[in-house]
């Protein structure tokens, strides 16, 4: 299983909306997903039609420690492969709380998923039980817009970290501090990598253009050098009419609009990232 975590200590750059599509797309190439809402505004549960307001989040037990299997945190979506553990405001509470603990292994919570074994079969037949780490090929953790406890247990199973951007002349404020905190991490998780920036709302005006040649000079020194990948890549996601006018998706982007620009772009992005066409 790979782990990749979408990144930006901003909010509002697709990063719920690139969770919610990557784990789509790696799924319609037939990869078993399971994905990790790590915000607790629950936008990516929402998106999946997963959303719980009412009781203790998964996601917030599992941070907790207060769980024994893996079947109590995993929901199943209408998808049959892409799985999530969902959050709720009660994952606030939970980061708060785990700030307090002193028990050394405030970074590891969800370590101990990875190495859960959960159940797995066809249908309602279980055929027997698998690591999870076997269970998944892609884990894809959408986080806050902030780098509070849970955020750093995610880094700490990350294998690559995806950054969303927005391009305009801010693009890269709190950049120093991701790659800070990714260097910080990398001491107890050293496969910890940045493998991409996705411009993303991309559109090809004069400015975003220059924008976004200026930004390409910037990585091009970044790329293979410390917390940065050596297959490092900057992808663009072309803006949408269609995605910003719906106040809220329900359904991947390709099975809402799948000629849109940001359908077609994120399936080229998840085609060039697994080397698998779809
Ligand atoms: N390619 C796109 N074209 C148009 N609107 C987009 C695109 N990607 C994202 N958006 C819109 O941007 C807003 C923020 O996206 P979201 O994924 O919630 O950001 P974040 O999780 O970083 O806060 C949403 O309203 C979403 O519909
Ligand atoms: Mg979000």
């Amino acid at each position: 299983m790979k782990t990749i975590s979408i990144l930006n200590l901003k909010g509002g750059v697709a990063k719920t909306f690139t969770a919610a599509n990557m784990a789509y797309e790696l799924w319609r190439r037939g990869y078993k997903v399971l994905m990790l809402d790590n915000d607790k505004q629950g936008n990516l549960s929402k998106a999946y039609g997963m959303y719980d307001a009412e009781n203790v989040a998964p996601m917030t037990r599992l941070l907790g420690g207060g769980w024994e299997r893996a079947e109590q945190l995993i929901s199943h979506t209408t998808y049959r492969g892409i799985d999530i553990i969902t959050a709720n405001m009660s994952l606030f509470g939970a980061t708060w709380n785990l700030t307090k603990e002193e028990d050394g292994n405030q970074a590891e919570r969800y370590k101990r998923l990875r190495d859960a074994d959960v159940k797995w079969g066809h249908g309602w037949a279980v055929v027997g039980s698998l690591p999870i780490e076997q269970a998944y090929d892609f884990c894809i953790v959408d986080n806050p817009p902030d780098i509070g406890l849970n955020v750093v247990n995610a880094l700490a199973i990350t294998d690559e970290v995806i950054v969303p951007i927005k391009i305009d002349e801010w693009a890269l404020e709190g950049l120093d501090v991701l790659e800070e905190q990714i260097e910080d991490v990398r001491a107890f998780n050293p496969s910890l990598k940045i493998r991409g920036i996705l411009a993303t709302s991309y559109q090809n005006t004069d400015g975003e253009s220059a924008g976004l040649e200026w930004l390409e000079g910037k990585l091009k020194e970044k790329a293979g050098r410390g917390a940065y990948s050596k297959e490092f890549i900057l992808w663009t996601i072309r803006y949408s009419r269609r995605v910003a006018e719906s106040s809220f998706l329900s359904k991947p982007i390709y099975e809402y609009s799948p000629c849109c620009g940001a359908a077609q772009d994120y399936k080229k992005f998840v085609t060039a990232y697994t080397e698998k066409a779809r």
